[in-house]
């Protein structure tokens, strides 16, 4: 069986000790593919940097709402350096602009400032021809809205897609994907079920964001990709289908909308 997992922070300093440890044991366990997902200039610098070590890992560059600058002249200098790193990029390692988007939990004072570097690289992103992945939390009207009004030639991913019924609906009607992270296994997502019921198989990916929400039965400790399989397990049980037709479809899925992963 082949898994992708479709959103981690290998780049996070949590994994500063034993990453390369990590990662091997990863990919011996049977995650075959994963995304490392930059969050601002730095952590999107380290996940290319891995992407280049590891053929297998694939990184996605961007500046994340939380990681927004305090000005907004401070902006243009930001979208430039993520700019200059898809440049750079001779070796195709960058597949999609993200984490990207709104979150309105952490940060209200700024949401202009957020919604400002968000359709800028939605810009960014057309501009390479590379999807987005979207960051969002309590801030799905916005979302939507601004989605709705700066069409992205090759769509996207709401990462750890919060259970929001209205938010995947409205994900769904313009043709995103919704990736599925570690909540859905967690014993008080009262609505997951509903939600993954929601979502076509073709529509769904798998993630961890490792470090951070490890799955059920894991919970608390440092998630690392390899766990992506109890994500799967949770939506195999919810969809009364096998583990290996949600290993394969989220696979194909995930080939299917990071259009510059080859298929090999
Ligand atoms: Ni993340």
């Amino acid at each position: 069986m082949e898994f992708f997992d479709s959103h981690s922070h290998y780049n996070d300093e949590k994994f500063d000790e034993d990453r390369d440890e990590i990662i091997i044991k990863t990919k011996e366990e049977g995650i075959t593919k994963w995304i490392c997902a930059g969050y601002d200039i730095n952590s999107s610098k380290l996940s290319v940097k891995i992407a280049e070590k590891y053929p297998f890992i694939y990184s996605i560059c961007g500046i994340s709402p939380n990681d927004v600058p305090e000005k907004i002249e401070e902006i243009e200098g930001m979208i430039k350096d993520i700019e200059q790193l898809i440049q750079n990029d001779k070796n195709n390692r960058i597949v999609a602009i993200g984490e990207i988007g709104l979150d309105y939990y952490w940060n209200k004072e700024n949401k202009e400032i957020q919604q400002e570097i968000f359709k800028k690289q939605i810009d960014l992103a057309n501009k390479y021809n590379i999807p987005i992945v979207i960051h969002t939390r309590e801030a799905v009207m916005d979302t939507i809205e601004i989605l709705k009004n700066n069409n992205v030639n090759k769509r996207g991913i709401f990462h750890c897609c919060p259970l929001n019924r209205e938010l995947v609906k409205e994900a769904l009607k313009m043709d995103y994907y919704i990736s599925f992270a570690g909540p859905i296994t967690f014993k008080n997502s009262k609505n997951a079920k509903e939600i993954v019921e929601m979502v076509p198989l073709n529509r769904i990916l798998i993630e961890t964001d490792s470090p951070y929400l490890s799955p059920e039965p894991q919970r608390g400790i440092r998630n690392d990709s390899r766990k992506v399989k109890f994500v799967a397990e949770k939506i195999a049980e919810f969809k009364e289908i096998t583990l290996e037709e949600v290993a394969k479809q989220t696979y194909k899925n995930a080939l299917e909308v990071f259009n510059k992963i080859s298929k090999k």
